[in-house]
């Protein structure tokens, strides 16, 4: 398996919370490397535009304006198999239906404060990382 890479956001939920740290302790933990790293504040349009998928969900409205309520931090994370060992990582995205030792079973509050976002496929991770990553800010 190659090396891959992947888009994480730590929700304001998390950074709220003073989370950012222990987060990315459980992610170095199962071996996945910062390679970029920021913490912005997302306008409602980026959101808009990063959640495009789900613009027809019931959701959306409530999803768009929570993750523009406070800070994220966006990241690129690199390992052998980062998207799957990404995903298991995060846990389900319901913190009620995650396994134990998941960050959203740990941290997350609820389906929509669920702490963290991961790429779902390497196609997304691809598009994702574009979105809000230059290459030059991505050191591997
Ligand atoms: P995320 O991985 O960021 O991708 C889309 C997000 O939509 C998801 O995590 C959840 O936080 C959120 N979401 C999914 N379903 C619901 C729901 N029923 N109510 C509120 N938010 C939801």
């Amino acid at each position: 398996m190659a090396i891959e890479r992947t888009f994480s956001m730590i929700k304001p939920d998390a950074t709220r919370r003073n989370l950012t740290g222990a987060i990315i302790k459980i992610l170095e933990n199962v071996g996945l490397r910062v390679i970029a790293s920021r913490r912005i504040l997302i306008t409602l349009q980026e959101a808009e535009k990063f959640y495009e998928v789900h613009k027809n969900r019931s959701f959306f409205d409530y999803l768009t304006k929570f993750i523009s309520s406070g800070p994220t931090v966006i990241q690129v994370l690199e390992a052998e198999n980062a998207i799957s060992i990404n995903r298991k990582i995060m846990g389900a995205t319901d913190p009620l239906f995650a396994s134990s030792g998941t960050v959203r079973k740990i941290f997350g509050l609820s389906i929509g404060e669920n702490s963290i976002h991961g790429s779902d496929s390497s196609d997304t991770a691809a598009a994702e990382i574009a979105y809000w990553f230059s290459e030059r800010e991505i050191v591997g």
